[in-house]
């Protein structure tokens, strides 16, 4: 291992828990029907003592057409799709690369990192939810605000990092200005510590919630970075106001040297 050293440091501790090394497990395969073609779509009928909201979700999952696509081609959750979007119009997970993956679980955007970075790239992936190991990764079980979480993970990493991914989001509040403010909370807590751990050039990806209080997010990313773009993938359901931002070219780098 490098004998590197993130571009802030605290205090030392070890790796966290939940390890999974090899590849392959829960990957997809064959090939589903394509998400934008139509169908039928099927009722759910409403059971009783069964709130209106759950089985207004269980009637969307049942007809969203990149679910049946997840599970055909076993990836864990539809999220994915949404990396594989964002990849193929920013192309940022290099063979080779190391790469962070925050708020992990299910370990849909895992799976596509393990696969695009390949054998010799690295990823670690981190959620406060316990998650099921996906082969070819390492996982830490951690709640990523909490003291000492960004020391862990760059112990794990083991050198600068090409990608910093985010796609936390607590449980939605119900209210939108709440959810917005959190995950622009979480958004921030992301691009500071990907500020220490990423590499010359590398990437930053996060997802946040329209509301306003993008602007000086924004701002801060295009001082750190070369570009900046706000995008919304086609997996993302179109009456959510979930965005991501994409930024590339980091103007800084963490240094390799112990
Ligand atoms: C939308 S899900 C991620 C889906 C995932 N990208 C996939 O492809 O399967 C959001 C995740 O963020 C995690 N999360 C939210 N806050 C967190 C925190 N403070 N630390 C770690 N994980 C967090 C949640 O536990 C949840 O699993």
């Amino acid at each position: 291992m490098l004998g590197w050293r993130p571009a802030r440091r605290t205090k030392r501790t070890m790796a966290g828990a939940g390890k999974g090394k090899g590849r392959g497990s829960g990957q997809r395969r064959g090939k589903a029907a394509d998400p934008g073609s139509r169908r039928l779509a099927e009722k759910v009928k409403t059971a009783r003592g069964r709130p209106i909201s759950s089985t207004r979700w269980l009637q969307r999952q049942i007809n969203d057409p990149y679910v049946a696509r997840a599970r055909a081609e076993g990836y864990r959750s539809r999220a994915a799709y949404k990396l594989i979007e964002i990849d193929k119009r920013f192309p940022i997970l290099k063979r080779g690369g190391r790469v962070v993956d925050l708020g992990a679980a299910p370990g849909g955007w895992t799976q596509v990192a393990v696969e695009k970075v390949g054998a010799r790239g690295q990823v670690v992936a981190v959620d406060s939810a316990d998650m099921e190991p996906v082969e070819g990764a390492e996982f830490l079980a951690l709640d990523f605000l909490s003291p000492g979480a960004d020391i862990k993970i760059a112990d794990a990493l083991g050198g600068p990092a090409d990608v910093v991914l985010s796609d936390m989001a607590g449980p939605s509040t119900g209210v939108g200005s709440v959810d917005h403010l959190r995950i622009m909370g979480l958004c921030e807590a992301a691009l500071d510590f990907a500020r220490t751990v990423l590499a010359a050039n590398g990437a930053f990806v996060a997802k946040v919630l329209q509301g306003g209080g993008e602007g000086e997010l924004v701002a801060a990313l295009k001082r750190d970075f070369r570009r900046v773009k706000h995008v919304k993938p086609p997996a993302s359901r179109a009456d959510s106001s979930e965005m991501y931002v994409v930024a590339t070219g980091y103007r800084g780098g963490a240094s390799d040297e112990g």
